[in-house]
């Protein structure tokens, strides 16, 4: 993906301890306008990403993963279609805040990440995640959350409302109520293979203003069976499970 000019790739060290060159300059010095700036963070191979592009050409979207194999499906697919709304980041999400400006991004999207059932620290909704794009979320920006589990779903939840945070939209089985809507309509890889096996998809989308300092939730939910056949666990765990 060298030679692709609308992938980014950037390793850890380039961005410790200071800003990719980048951040704050999507608009100007990659996108070539003022559009709105949207992620979709973990997006393998970027379904969200270019099916959103295709959608909203009003917009700017980019994904962001650290596999470049699974990147590579969604930035040949936006080249070949010629989508100009579309870039690709290749880095660890940990340190996505050297990438983008103040109020530079407009909205998040969580694609079936990995709910990272012992280790709260390490998933995408955690507080210490949130508090990391609330540094360049435009305030009032939105997060969304695509999930077949359970376990993150409810983790995700009972964070939010330890915060008093209202979610905007709150489904615990999508295709299986009233709720429609055209964007969440595209699926994802692991979002066909979770159908396939009967699993329900789970949504939230709400808001992130001002954030810090945020709570994690203190309750016991019980993994997904089957991703794991482990006891309940702690939304939050302390000690060595950092
Ligand atoms: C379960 S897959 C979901 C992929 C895609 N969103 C989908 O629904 O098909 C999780 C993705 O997140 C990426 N990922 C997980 N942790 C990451 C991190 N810390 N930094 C960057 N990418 C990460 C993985 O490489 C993987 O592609």
């Amino acid at each position: 993906m060298a030679s692709y000019p609308h992938v980014v790739e950037a390793p850890f060290n380039k961005v410790f301890n200071q800003n990719h060159t980048l951040s704050g300059r999507w608009n100007k010095d990659f996108f070539k306008n003022e559009n709105p700036i949207v992620l979709e963070l973990g997006c393998g191979k970027g379904e969200y990403t270019v099916g959103l592009a295709r959608l909203f050409p009003q917009k700017n979207f980019i994904g962001v993963d650290i596999k470049g194999n699974r990147m590579h499906r969604g930035a040949t697919d936006a080249m070949n279609e010629g989508l100009r709304n579309v870039g690709f980041l290749r880095t660890r999400i940990e340190a996505i805040h050297a990438f983008f400006g103040p109020s530079e991004v407009d909205e998040i999207w969580l694609t079936f990440p990995d709910p990272q059932i012992k280790k709260y620290r390490k998933r995408l909704t955690s507080t210490r995640f949130l508090e990391a794009y609330a540094r360049f979320l435009k305030p009032g920006g939105i997060i969304h959350l695509k999930t077949d589990s359970a376990f993150m779903y409810t983790y995700t939840r009972e964070l939010l409302k330890e915060n008093q945070i209202d979610p905007l939209v709150d489904e615990d089985d999508l295709y299986a109520g009233n709720y429609q809507d055209e964007i969440l309509s595209i699926q994802t890889y692991y979002e066909r293979k979770w159908l396939d096996h009967g699993i329900s998809i789970k949504y939230l989308k709400f808001r992130l203003s001002g954030v810090f300092g945020l709570k994690e939730p203190e309750v016991e939910i019980e993994p997904d069976s089957y991703r794991s056949a482990g006891r309940g666990v702690k939304a939050r765990r302390t000690g060595n499970s950092k």
